[in-house]
């Protein structure tokens, strides 16, 4: 995991690794390990930890779930296109949200209105009470 730039798991995987009970204890762990921790939360979204900052973003309201395949791909994508474009962690976890949230409005792993535009057009949705941002750590 030191040799991890990101790492990026849900909330069953970071807790079983890590062997606590919280997805915000498996972050606060898995940081330890990485330069970015990266646990996500399902239709809660996700929580992010770099340079002892944590931000955690929720989905945007009113997405129309689906199928939930293909959200772990999409989101993963989104967080990459988000963390190439040098963007802080709070807009990368919101691209990277909308991105997975779009997945799951459409069964499969792919579709055809899965587009950049489209989501612009999600992380446009979030406003500012679906974002949380602490710049001093929840826990160490
Ligand atoms: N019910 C939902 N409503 C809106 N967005 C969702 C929902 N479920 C998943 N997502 C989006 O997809 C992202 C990844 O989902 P999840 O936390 O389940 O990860 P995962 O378990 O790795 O993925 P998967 O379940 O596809 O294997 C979430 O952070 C969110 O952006
Ligand atoms: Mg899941």
């Amino acid at each position: 995991m030191e040799n991890c730039d990101i790492f990026m798991s849900n909330e069953l995987e970071s807790c079983s690794i890590t062997g606590v009970s919280t997805p915000e204890q498996a972050l606060g762990i898995i940081s330890q390990y990485t330069d970015t921790a990266v646990v996500k939360l399902g239709g809660n979204g996700s929580i992010a930890k770099r340079d002892n900052n944590i931000v955690k973003v929720g989905v945007p309201k009113g997405v129309n779930v689906l199928d939930t395949t293909g959200a772990r791909d999409l989101y993963g994508a989104g967080f990459i296109y988000g963390y190439l474009k040098g963007w802080s962690m709070e807009k990368t976890l919101k691209f990277a949200s909308a991105s997975g949230s779009l997945a799951v409005t459409f069964y499969g792993g792919m579709d055809e209105s899965y587009s950049l535009d489209k989501v612009m057009e999600y992380y446009r949705m979030y406003d500012s009470t679906n974002t949380f941002c602490d710049k001093s750590p929840l826990m160490k």
